[in-house]
């Protein structure tokens, strides 16, 4: 009998995606003969299909200390597959989708999709909000601004499922709407009227 003993610095072979996550595997066929950026549409009615539970993806499972967590299964110059889990006020930065199509499924938890639009201004204002539970899809474009988080009670996870075309390397972020911080207040050389 003969034992194997790791090596340090040497990485086990891992089994291709598609083996490691079978309920992936029509999915991760259709992104491996990417050779352009997906359509949405397509990415939306795959992901639509899916019947995943977190048990199926749990090997890429992992939460982050510091805020979510974006756990490769998967990608190529053009696409990445990806969990993402989500603890209790996980959020991300308000943000848009330039040159990306973006789709994502919620597989476990409920996840709250605020959408923005931008104003005149340049700045951005909130439009909606939705609860997104197992099963939901969610998809965006170049121009979709938005930001997700988990804002469930402590200890209700989100895990949810992505797909971007091509990978996403970058992203305009935008601020909240705030008011001027520690502005001092002004009024008219006759005191009677405030200026700001
Ligand atoms: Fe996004």
């Amino acid at each position: 009998m003969s034992t194997i003993t790791p090596v340090a610095g040497v990485r086990t072979p891992q089994l291709p995606a598609r083996e490691r996550f079978p309920k992936l595997a029509e999915v991760i066929d259709y992104l491996n003969g990417l050779t352009g950026r997906a359509d949405l549409a397509r990415l939306t009615q795959l992901l639509s299909e899916l019947n995943v539970t977190r048990a199926d993806i749990e090997p890429a499972c992992t939460f982050g200390a510091r805020g979510y967590r974006r756990n490769t299964i998967c990608e190529t110059p053009w696409f990445e597959l990806l969990a993402l889990c989500w603890r209790s006020g996980d959020v991300t930065a308000i943000h848009d989708h330039r040159g990306v199509s973006c789709s994502f499924r919620v597989i476990e938890g409920t996840g709250t999709e605020i959408r923005y639009t931008q104003r005149e201004s340049g700045q951005v204002c909130p439009v909606s909000v939705a609860e997104m539970h197992p099963g939901y899809i969610c998809a965006a474009d170049d121009a979709d601004i938005h930001q997700v988080a988990n804002l469930q009670a402590p200890g209700k996870d989100l895990v949810t499922l992505h797909i971007y075309s091509p990978p996403i390397r970058g992203m305009t972020t935008y601020g909240q709407l705030r008011p001027r911080e520690h502005a001092p207040l002004e009024c008219d050389p006759a005191g009677q009227e405030w200026l700001i």
